[in-house]
């Protein structure tokens, strides 16, 4: 199923996404000329910041909604709507860049395989995604509240890939991708006021639809309680992000 992406909510909210991913564009070091290609841009952020190192650099993301966004914040870079399984009419490129994007992209494989299509020989891949158990908390404490309402368990693999190291390595390998770098890494990410409520919103509302209106706000609230020893800290939610970062070279 395709995901509803609410821009405004997005930006407002969880700026925290393209924030954190500012400290990848130091994995990527793009140099003045080189051709990019950001995979999953979003609102173009850190697009744009990979821009200003003076590469020339194109954002493509699945969502009709973020890539307007992004043309209207940033009109002089190019951004395109396009699904990752199918990088039509794109030519190579010297780095592919990616950011919290792969792991909504279940079909790993054939993603790296456009990927490594769309590289030049040498050119790299520079990622992060969620790691193996990313958002577990999240997840488990939604399906308890669920449970106790009697909806049924929630299948985090219908919606993403969060792999360990070793299962995305493989994967770049069965590509033809030389890894020469991982990193995997526990980050509690700070959310807005109302954290894990928000959060489930913007990004778990798939495991909400079938709730009954007038359950609705009692879920989200049950959720986020259950939460407050393990993920609320002096005044802020966090949510339990574990992320996996890699470079890897087309070889
Ligand atoms: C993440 O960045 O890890 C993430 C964001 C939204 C949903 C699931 C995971």
């Amino acid at each position: 199923m395709a995901y509803q992406w609410n821009a405004n909510l997005y930006q407002q909210k969880h700026a925290f996404v393209y924030q954190y991913g500012s400290s990848l564009v130091d994995w990527l070091v793009p140099k003045a000329g080189e051709e990019i290609l950001d995979l999953g841009c979003g609102t173009g952020e850190l697009t744009e910041q990979i821009a200003q190192s003076g590469a020339k650099v194109i954002g493509v993301d699945q969502s009709e909604e973020m890539v307007e966004q992004a043309k209207r914040q940033y009109p002089i870079i190019t951004f395109y709507t396009q699904d990752a399984t199918q990088l039509s009419d794109l030519p190579q490129f010297d780095a592919v860049f990616s950011n919290a994007a792969l792991h909504w992209m279940k079909d790993a494989q054939a993603v790296l395989k456009q990927v490594y299509q769309h590289l030049k020989p040498a050119g790299r891949l520079v990622a992060e995604l969620g790691g193996k158990g990313n958002i577990a908390q999240i997840i488990s404490a939604l399906n308890r509240q669920r449970a106790k309402l009697g909806y049924p368990v929630i299948d985090t693999s219908e919606q993403w890939f969060f792999p360990s190291v070793g299962e995305y390595s493989n994967l770049l390998e069965l590509v033809g991708f030389e890894v020469q770098q991982v990193q995997y890494f526990h980050r509690d990410t700070a959310l807005a006021k109302d954290g894990i409520k928000v959060w489930i919103k913007m990004f778990a509302e798939r495991w909400m639809a079938d709730v009954e209106a007038d359950q609705y706000e009692e879920l989200l609230e049950a959720t986020q309680e259950s939460l407050r020893a393990a993920l609320y800290h002096e005044g802020t939610w966090y949510a339990d992000y574990k992320r996996l970062r890699i470079l890897a070279v087309k070889v």
